[in-house]
């Protein structure tokens, strides 16, 4: 009996621990979409891009990746963060780095919206640093083309869509931005949220987003809406407008009311109450001592 219970434990164990190094196993490749893996910078990687990126690395990665070649990465995170100089970072692409550090994964957070695109970059100038063997391929965007492109987004309230329309202000021109990339947000009181999924413009530059009715507006019902749109040759562009499409709500801002991060006229009365109280009674405290400080001389006198 005492035998059969040590084996099926014995199997469990092997059991478990297969599973387990499956999930890892699993977890290890990134799967970057293909058009996302061929992308390059518009960056050119030399010391100087290098020492930008290095800056931001000190105050975005540093703390989970350690210092590159050092091996000193945050070995309590799960999965341990790569020493990003090293040999299985270096072999991916610079459109996979990019991709990981827009999309993130687990504890490897996104920086899509954290940092800018060229600062994405300057930290991938840092990583190739490390790395003699590096050749850059530059891309072919123009980043002072991005300044060409306008975006206009408009609300069909029938079919209730968002539509966004992406053109180029060229020399010889308005064209239309084909096959670009466009993701629509909504601005919140903390961070964006997106609308709908990722999508791609049509032959006519346009983007149609299904939109959700019910998202909480202003007192007249307006939404801060955000798009980005990413191309191959104008780069990365950001626009934003006022759209009517949310549900008017009257909620108060953040600091109208009483709140303990609002300024002191604001503070929650309890806090103020609590905090005078303690003033009042460490004073009385403070003038007690004193007192009994006196009455300790005065009797050493007599
Ligand atoms: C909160 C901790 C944390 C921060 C901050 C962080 N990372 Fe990561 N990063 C991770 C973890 C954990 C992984 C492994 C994720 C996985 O494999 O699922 C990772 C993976 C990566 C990878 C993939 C490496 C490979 O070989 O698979 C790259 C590239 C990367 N991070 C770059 C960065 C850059 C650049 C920054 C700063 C802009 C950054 N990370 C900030 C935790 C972090």
């Amino acid at each position: 009996m005492l035998r059969k219970n040590i084996k099926l434990k014995v199997v469990f164990t092997v059991l478990l621990t297969a599973l387990f190094y499956l999930q890892s196993a699993a977890q290890q490749g990134w799967d970057v979409p293909a058009d996302k893996k061929v992308k390059n910078s518009y960056i050119k990687f030399d010391a100087a891009s290098a020492k930008e990126g290095e800056a931001i690395y000190t105050k975005n990665c540093l703390s989970c990746h350690g210092n590159p070649t050092k091996d000193n990465s945050m070995k309590s995170l799960k999965p341990v963060p790569p020493d990003l100089s090293g040999a299985k970072t270096q072999q991916l692409t610079d459109g996979e780095l990019f991709y990981i550090l827009n999309t993130g994964r687990g504890l490897m957070p996104s920086f899509s919206n954290v940092l800018s695109e060229s600062d994405r970059w300057k930290t991938i100038a840092y990583m190739r640093s490390f790395n003699s063997s590096y050749v850059q391929v530059l891309s072919k965007t123009d980043p002072t083309k991005s300044k060409l492109v306008k975006i206009n987004m408009d609300y069909d309230s029938l079919k209730s869509v968002v539509r966004v329309h992406v053109t180029a202000a060229e020399k010889n021109g308005v064209v239309v931005l084909k096959n670009a990339e466009v993701t629509l947000f909504a601005a919140r009181y903390f961070g964006r949220l997106q609308v709908d999924k990722t999508m791609r413009t049509d032959n006519n530059g346009m983007a149609t987003f299904g939109f959700n009715k019910t998202l909480p507006g202003d007192k007249q019902g307006y939404v801060n809406m955000i798009v980005k749109v990413n191309d191959d040759n104008y780069g990365e562009i950001e626009s934003q407008s006022k759209l009517k499409i949310g549900v008017p709500t009257d909620k108060p801002s953040l600091t109208e009311k009483r709140a303990i991060w609002n300024v002191l006229a604001k503070a929650p009365i309890w806090l103020i109450v609590l905090y005078t109280t303690g003033v009042l009674v460490f004073g009385a405290f403070l003038l007690f001592i004193l007192y009994s400080l006196f009455r300790i001389k005065k009797s050493g006198k007599n």
